[in-house]
C-alpha cells in the first residue's frame, strides 16, 4: 500500500486512485466544473488530480491575477512528455496567467553532474525553443535557477525552514545525499513561490501543472509557504470549549503585531507574540464569534476571507512574507509506444519533440496497437483504444477535436476501424506536427533576445 513517489526515479504508478488517499489529491473532476474553458486533457481526463485549484479556477473567472510556472531540468532530449507540460503551461498563460518557465540547471548540476555550459545548452537548444515554438508568449518569464538572484536568495532563506529528517521522511534522503542536491530541492521550492513575491505584484494563486512524480516537490513547497509567513492563522478553544482564531506571529515585529490589532473589526486581544480575535466584524458587519469551523464561528466564509487578507496587507506592509500554498495539478503520463512505460533511455519507447518527422511517423507505424491478431477477429470482437499507445497519441496530441476523437473511439470499439488506416493518419499527423514544430523551433532560435534569453550557439 505505499506508493512512493520519488522525483528523481521514474517508477511507475500503477494505481493513481491510491494517490487521493495516501496523499491528499483530489480528483480534477470536483473542479472541473469551475474551469470557464477546460483544457483538453481536463475534459479528456489526462489530468485526473489537482491540490486547490479552485483559488485558480476562481482568478480565471473573476479576471483576478494569477501565475502559473513550471520547471524542467535540463537532462535530455525534450519529447511528447515534456510537450505535456509546457502546453499546460501555454494554455494558463492564454487564461490570463503571469507564466514562469524554469530551467533547473542547478538540479541538473546537483543530480546529474552536469556542467553549468552543459546546463545551458540543453536548456536552450532542447526546452526553451520548443516552449517557444509552441507559443510560449514574451510576456512570460524563462530563466536559468542558476542566474536568477531572486530565486536563489528565497531558496536559501527557505532552507533555513526545514532539517534534514524533513528531507529524508519526504525524499528519502539518506547520508550520502549532497548538500547541492538538497538546495537543488530548496530551489524548486524557490520557483514554485517566486510568482508571489512583491517584484512579481505579491500573494497570488499559483498554479504548477506536473506528474504526480513531482508532488514532494509541491508539499515540502506548501508547508514552507505556511512556514515562511509572518503570521498563521490558528483555531483554538476557550476553557468552556468557545472556537476562536489566534494570529500567530512570533517572528513578527511587534509594531505588526499592533497595527494589526488596530485593523481589525471586532473583539481582539493583543499579546507579546500573537492576538486573539474573539470576535471579528465581517464586511457585512455581522459580529461573529471568530471560531474557523465550528457552527458558531465565523459563519460567513466572505468573513473569515477579510480577515485573512487584513492580515495578509499588514505582513507585506511590515516587509514579511503572504505566501499562499501553491496550487498543483498532475496528469496521467503516457505509456511507450511500445507499451510499458515511456523512458527517454529507451529510442523506441518515445518521440523527441527534434526526431526527423519521418522517423517520428515511423515509430507511429511500429507502435504497438489494441488492435486483434487478425482482420476478422478484429471486425467481429472490435479494438481495444485504452491499451492503444496509437490512440493515446491522438487522445494526448494529435486529434484537438474531442467529437472526432469520440469517434474514432467508437469505430475502434464496434470493429469498424482498422489499425492500417488509423496508424496512417497518426502517423501523418505526427509528421506534420513534427516538421511544424522544428519549423517554429528555428524561428524561435531568433527570437530568444526578445524573451531575455541570452544564448548564442
Ligand atoms: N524537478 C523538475 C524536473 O525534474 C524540475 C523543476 C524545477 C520544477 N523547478 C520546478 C517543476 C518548479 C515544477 C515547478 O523536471
Ligand atoms: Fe488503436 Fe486505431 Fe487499432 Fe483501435 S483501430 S486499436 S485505436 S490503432
Amino acid at each position: 500500500m505505499n506508493t512512493k513517489l520519488d522525483p528523481w526515479s521514474s517508477s511507475e504508478i500503477s494505481d493513481y486512485s491510491k494517490l487521493f488517499d495516501e496523499f491528499g489529491i483530489s480528483p480534477f473532476e470536483d473542479v472541473l466544473p469551475e474551469v470557464p474553458n477546460p483544457h483538453k486533457y481536463m475534459r479528456r481526463k489526462v489530468i485526473f488530480g489537482h491540490r486547490d485549484y479552485g483559488q485558480v479556477a476562481k482568478a480565471m473567472r473573476t479576471g483576478a491575477p494569477f501565475s502559473a510556472i513550471d520547471g524542467f531540468m535540463p537532462s535530455g532530449k525534450v519529447h511528447l512528455g515534456h510537450k505535456m507540460v509546457m502546453d499546460q503551461l501555454i494554455w494558463h498563460q492564454e487564461q490570463g496567467a503571469d507564466a514562469f518557465f524554469g530551467i533547473a540547471d542547478r538540479e541538473a548540476f546537483a543530480v546529474r553532474g552536469f556542467s553549468w555550459e552543459t546546463c545551458k545548452e540543453i536548456g536552450v537548444e532542447e526546452y526553451v525553443l520548443s516552449l517557444i515554438a509552441l507559443g510560449f508568449k514574451p510576456d512570460g518569464l524563462i530563466y536559468f535557477q542558476s542566474e536568477c538572484e531572486s530565486v536563489k536568495d528565497l531558496a536559501f532563506e527557505l532552507g533555513a525552514k526545514v532539517n534534514f529528517s524533513e528531507l529524508s521522511a519526504i525524499y528519502g534522503f539518506s547520508g550520502e545525499t549532497n548538500l547541492s542536491h538538497m538546495l537543488s530541492v530548496a530551489t524548486q521550492a524557490a520557483d514554485i513561490l517566486q510568482p508571489e513575491l512583491e517584484e512579481y505584484g505579491g500573494p497570488k494563486p499559483v498554479v504548477v501543472p506536473v506528474g504526480p512524480d513531482q508532488d514532494p516537490h509541491l508539499r515540502l513547497t506548501r508547508g514552507l509557504a505556511g512556514k515562511m509567513n509572518m503570521f498563521r492563522l490558528e483555531e483554538r478553544e476557550d476553557k468552556t470549549g468557545r472556537k476562536y482564531l489566534s494570529v500567530r506571529g512570533k517572528a513578527a515585529p511587534k509594531e505588526a503585531l499592533q497595527e494589526l490589532k488596530k485593523r481589525i473589526p471586532g473583539k481582539v486581544k493583543l499579546y507579546e507574540e500573537h492576538l486573539d480575535v474573539l470576535e471579528f466584524t465581517d464586511p457585512a458587519g455581522l459580529k461573529s464569534p471568530a471560531g474557523l469551523k465550528s457552527p458558531a464561528g465565523l459563519k460567513s466564509p466572505a468573513g473569515l476571507k477579510k480577515l485573512e487578507e487584513i492580515v495578509r496587507k499588514v505582513a507585506l506592509d511590515f516587509g514579511g512574507y503572504a505566501f499562499l500554498p501553491p496550487a498543483s495539478t498532475y496528469h496521467r503520463f503516457m505509456s511507450g509506444l511500445q507499451g510499458g512505460k515511456m523512458s527517454s533511455s529507451v529510442p523506441d519507447s518515445h518521440i523527441a519533440l527534434t526526431e526527423s518527422p519521418k522517423d517520428g511517423a515511423k515509430k507511429v507505424q511500429r507502435a504497438k496497437t489494441g488492435g486483434c491478431v487478425t482482420l476478422e477477429e478484429q471486425k467481429k470482437e472490435g479494438g481495444k483504444p485504452d491499451e492503444c499507445s496509437v490512440f493515446e497519441l491522438m487522445l494526448f496530441h494529435l486529434i484537438e477535436d474531442d467529437r472526432e476523437l469520440l469517434e474514432i473511439r467508437e469505430e475502434c470499439l464496434s470493429g469498424e476501424r482498422m489499425c492500417g488506416s488509423c496508424k496512417k493518419l497518426a502517423s501523418e499527423l505526427m509528421h506534420d506536427f513534427l516538421k511544424d514544430h522544428q519549423e517554429k523551433r528555428e524561428l524561435a532560435r531568433e527570437k530568444l533576445d526578445e524573451y531575455g534569453v541570452n544564448y548564442k550557439k
